[in-house]
């Protein structure tokens, strides 16, 4: 039987919470299928309290030798504003070229949507943000800090290089969605190359890289657009591709037509190499340690994991296992509204893996 060596990075407030109940589940989906081996790590806010230390460039390589990493969430306030975000997060994404970042928008449940008359078949698309360019490169600085005529840059960086793999990425993603779902396929640029005219770089790889996807059916929206669009028709789309920090944003927005940050996962990719898994919320200090964050984003980025290492079969169990939990009203909602804790809640889809593992 397979063994997998996955790399678990608890992390800070409730990332270690949401952590315990996303292994539960991956533990109850093992049996008789793969084994796995947790190599745990204790980057976060609060190691860096008590220790001053950041992941080292050591650390980093020994990642690259893992099947994959999961990740809780990390962020303390008692720390200097992103620093061990940069260095764990970015730190992953950079050191280990996680050029895909992979956020999937789908509604299991109508009660979950905010929207009014908008149901499963409505919501259901794929984000794909380029994950190691654009505004987060780092490039640039403060010069003359504090002084009447400070300056600050913040260079965006666009390769041909990144942008080429990941709209070839998402063409190939839309591809097989239809494939799935019999249906057409369907790609979406979402960009901002009207004002920031660099980002016409994206518009001709694009299109270049269209013409070796004649079956996909391919379009355009500047982000400001498209902010309103996926809230007025989100059945309109099914694979979008973008730009870093729009990715960023329009994820975090599109979270909310899936009834909420509580099941919003994401896969950051290098495909066929060590990638890592997390759900796309932060580590929600408010709420931390009150038993109450909803841990389905982390055991959904559980599922993404297990489908990137092969076993789809068990990614989906976990998937479907959510999914009847909400349909049938069990889990109302993703909030503490749910009157379910942080543990009843991995412990309810622990319970339906278990019976449909058998
Ligand atoms: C995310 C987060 C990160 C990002 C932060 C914590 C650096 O918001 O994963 O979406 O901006 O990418
Ligand atoms: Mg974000």
């Amino acid at each position: 039987m397979k063994t997998y060596n996955i790399g678990i990075i608890p992390g800070d407030g409730i990332g270690p919470e949401v952590t315990n109940e996303a292994l539960k589940v991956l533990k109850a989906v093992t049996p008789g299928r793969f084994d796995v081996n947790f190599v745990e790590y204790p980057y976060s806010g609060a190691h860096y309290l008590k220790t001053k230390e950041l992941v080292p460039d050591k650390v980093i390589d020994e990642w690259k030798t893992l099947d994959a990493i999961f990740l809780g969430a990390i962020g303390h306030p008692a720390v200097e504003v992103g620093l061990v975000e940069r260095s764990v997060i970015l730190g992953l994404r950079f050191g280990l070229d996680l050029y895909i970042n992979l956020r999937p928008i789908k509604l299991y449940a109508e009660n979950l949507c905010p929207l009014k008359g908008k149901t499963p078949k409505d919501i259901d698309f794929t984000v794909v943000r380029e994950n190691t360019e654009g505004e987060y490169t780092q490039i640039g600085g403060i010069l003359k800090k504090g002084m009447p005529d400070e300056v600050a840059t913040s260079t965006s960086l666009y390769t041909r290089v990144g942008i080429e793999r990941a709209v070839r990425y998402a063409f190939e993603l839309a591809r097989s969605r239809a494939k799935a779902n019999d249906k057409p396929g369907h790609l979406t640029l979402v960009d901002k190359a009207n004002a920031i005219r660099p980002q016409e770089i994206w518009t001709r790889i694009f299109a270049e890289v269209g013409q070796e996807y004649p079956d996909v059916k391919q379009d355009h929206a500047y982000v400001d657009a498209f902010a309103m669009l996926m809230i007025q028709k989100p059945e309109a789309y099914d694979t979008i591709v973008t730009t870093n920090l729009y990715g960023d944003i329009i994820t975090d927005l599109g979270s909310m037509l899936q009834g909420g940050i509580g099941i919003a996962a994401s896969a950051n990719l290098h495909p066929g190499k060590t990638s890592m898994f997390e759900p796309i919320h932060g580590s929600a200090p408010d709420i931390a340690g009150k038993g109450i964050a909803c841990p389905l984003a982390a055991i959904m980025a559980v599922s993404m994991m297990l489908d990137y290492l092969g076993e789809s079969s068990s990614a989906m169990t976990i998937e479907n296992c959510v999914a009847g939990l909400l349909t049938s009203g069990q889990i109302p909602s993703l909030d503490a509204s749910s009157g379910l804790s942080t543990t009843q809640l991995g412990s309810m889809v622990v319970e339906q893996v278990r019976k449909s593992v058998g």
